[in-house]
């Protein structure tokens, strides 16, 4: 099935102010971005700890974005219920922490979100062509997961490249590619033109003017679409 590809620009909560994360939810939606991305990180899976469940049902009623919830934890299967439950509308899971990916890109489907795969920089792109049928969307690392404002691993550009090439191949076009780390106004034409379709950026958003930051990412994403 041929689908017209559309940017979906998701501001990384990460690089937000914790103390007003109501309003910095907001600010997201009226500057014209479409996902708000949350970074779950459990200080196991990587050395840095976020946020649960709680804090995604608080921030819910603040804007109406859907969330994307990167869950970098271990045991994900113990929590996707919870983070569905809370509101989350995408939800991926590493496939580093998958003993059974079928089963848990399945659950996440069950509890009504959309489900993704995330792949970290040199984890074997070949897993993401195995489960890319049972996935709405798939999440390529383009930095180790645990922080923001890290550089660009220029591999993502011929990781992205080769799935996109496997999905066309396959039938599989509505399967969207997610692109996380090191996304900044002046690397995510190429970003685009190698195949992502949803933009996480964080540093490279909220700091300076967001608002005329997320307008030039546009801008300049939609060039990678040509
Ligand atoms: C890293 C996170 C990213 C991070 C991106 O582990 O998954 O979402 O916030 O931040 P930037 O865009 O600053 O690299
Ligand atoms: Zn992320």
């Amino acid at each position: 099935m041929k689908t017209e590809r559309k940017i979906l620009l998701a501001p990384s909560l990460l690089s937000a102010d914790f103390a007003k994360l109501g309003d910095e939810v907001k600010k997201c939606e009226t500057g014209g971005c479409d996902i708000l991305h949350a970074d779950i990180m459990d200080g196991h899976f990587v050395p840095n700890i976020t946020f649960g469940p709680l804090v995604v049902k608080a921030i819910k009623p603040h804007s109406n974005l859907p969330i994307d919830c990167h869950l970098m934890i271990e045991n994900p299967d113990q929590y996707i219920e919870a983070f569905a439950k809370a509101g989350s509308d995408y939800i991926s899971v590493h496939a580093e922490r998958l003993a059974h990916a079928h089963r848990s890109l399945s659950l996440i489907k069950e509890c009504g979100a959309k489900a993704g795969l995330a792949l970290n920089p040199i984890t074997p792109i070949e897993f993401a062509f195995e489960a890319a049928e049972y996935c709405d969307f798939i999440l390529l690392m383009s930095v180790n997961p645990g922080f923001g404002g890290q550089k660009f691993i220029n591999s993502f550009l011929r990781r992205a490249e080769a799935l996109r090439e496997f999905l066309i191949k396959n039938d599989l076009e509505h399967v969207i590619i997610e692109v996380d780390g090191g996304v900044k106004i002046d690397n995510v034409e190429q970003i685009v033109r190698a195949g992502a379709d949803i933009i996480v950026s964080g540093s490279g958003l909220f700091s300076g003017d967001f608002n005329a930051n997320t307008k030039q990412m546009r801008i300049n994403a939609e060039k990678g679409l040509i």
